[in-house]
């Protein structure tokens, strides 16, 4: 089995839950402190040893191109008024050695329909997905666990998370058969079952190893749950022709598609950044502080 290189983006969602923050601008350009969060995706990517960032996109995603893209302008100023730093910041917003390839999903069909935007780009090799909404902290990065797990079975890989069952109608589920800590054998998905009905509560998060097969069954679907093209049920089709892993992933995920995952992902950056850490924690502790 080749090597995963390629990683799809699918960023052509409509970002409703933002409104109106994403009315114009696109969620995965939604800064965690001083990154959007197409950034933090594409270096977890970078760090997975991924060099072909493929980006589904839509309508007003232009700003992601430009993101990727050399600043001319502003790189001039900056390096005419000394500002090394800056530069460099601007600089590496694209990890070096790394492609950018930008497709458009002309309508917001579906998750599976976006993936499938990127079949003739991916070619007949095994791909990574990350959605950028699901804000991934872990050491190692997650892709990089997820990819250790591919290169050792050669089998489709998707993060998983234990949900509260209040919470299935969410995400797509799992059931899996028993096996290690890490991962187990995925025997079968549902998008967005009622907690009642749902058959486990191990949820799909934004992380996968496809190999390509995937793509056979996303050309059959039929569209799904919200009338959408589901990538849920082309992962269900695939399972009849080989095996999927449900993996365990060692780290934080947090739900920037939410408001209030989001709000909790600022937080944990910021309390962790090198540059305002130590201030903005001394904020939080005198927030703390027992009200006169
Ligand atoms: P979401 O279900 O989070 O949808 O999509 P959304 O439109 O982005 O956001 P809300 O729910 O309206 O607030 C999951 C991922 O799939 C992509 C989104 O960009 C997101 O990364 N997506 C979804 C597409 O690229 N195309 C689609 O047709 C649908």
């Amino acid at each position: 089995m080749k090597k995963v290189s390629k990683c799809v983006f699918p960023v052509a969602g409509l970002g409703t839950r933002f409104l109106p923050a994403t009315k114009a601008s696109p969620k995965e350009m939604m800064p965690v402190v001083d990154k959007p969060l197409i950034q933090y995706a594409v270096e977890e990517a970078a760090a997975a040893g991924i060099t072909d960032m493929v980006f589904v996109t839509g309508r007003t995603k232009r700003s992601i191109e430009d993101h990727f893209d050399m600043a001319y302008e502003l790189e001039s100023e900056l390096e005419a008024a000394g500002k090394q730093e800056l530069l460099d910041t601007v600089r590496s917003a694209a990890p070096s050695g790394i492609n950018c390839i930008y497709l458009r999903q002309q309508k917001a069909l579906g998750l599976g329909h976006a993936v499938l935007c990127a079949a003739p780009v991916i070619g007949d090799e095994p791909f990574a997905v990350i959605l950028a909404d699901d804000l991934m902290d872990g050491e190692p990065p997650i892709m990089r666990q997820m990819v250790e797990n591919f290169d050792h079975y050669g089998r489709s890989v998707i993060a998983v998370q234990d949900v509260p069952r209040s919470q299935t109608q969410s995400y797509g589920i799992v059931s899996v058969e028993a096996g290690g800590p890490d991962f187990q054998r995925v025997t079968a998905i549902v998008e967005k079952p009622r907690p009642e009905e749902a058959p486990s509560t191990l949820a799909v998060v934004g992380r996968y190893i496809f190999t390509p097969t995937l793509f056979k069954h996303l050309r059959l679907i039929e569209p799904g749950t919200g009338g959408e093209l589901q990538l849920t049920d082309a992962i269900s089709a695939l399972l009849a022709d080989e095996a999927v892993l449900a993996f365990n992933f060692d780290g934080t995920r947090y739900d920037c598609g939410s408001k209030i995952g989001y709000m909790q992902a600022v937080v944990a950056f910021g309390r962790k950044h090198p540059e305002i850490g130590t201030a903005f924690e001394a904020h939080l502790r005198a927030l703390d502080l027992p009200r006169k």
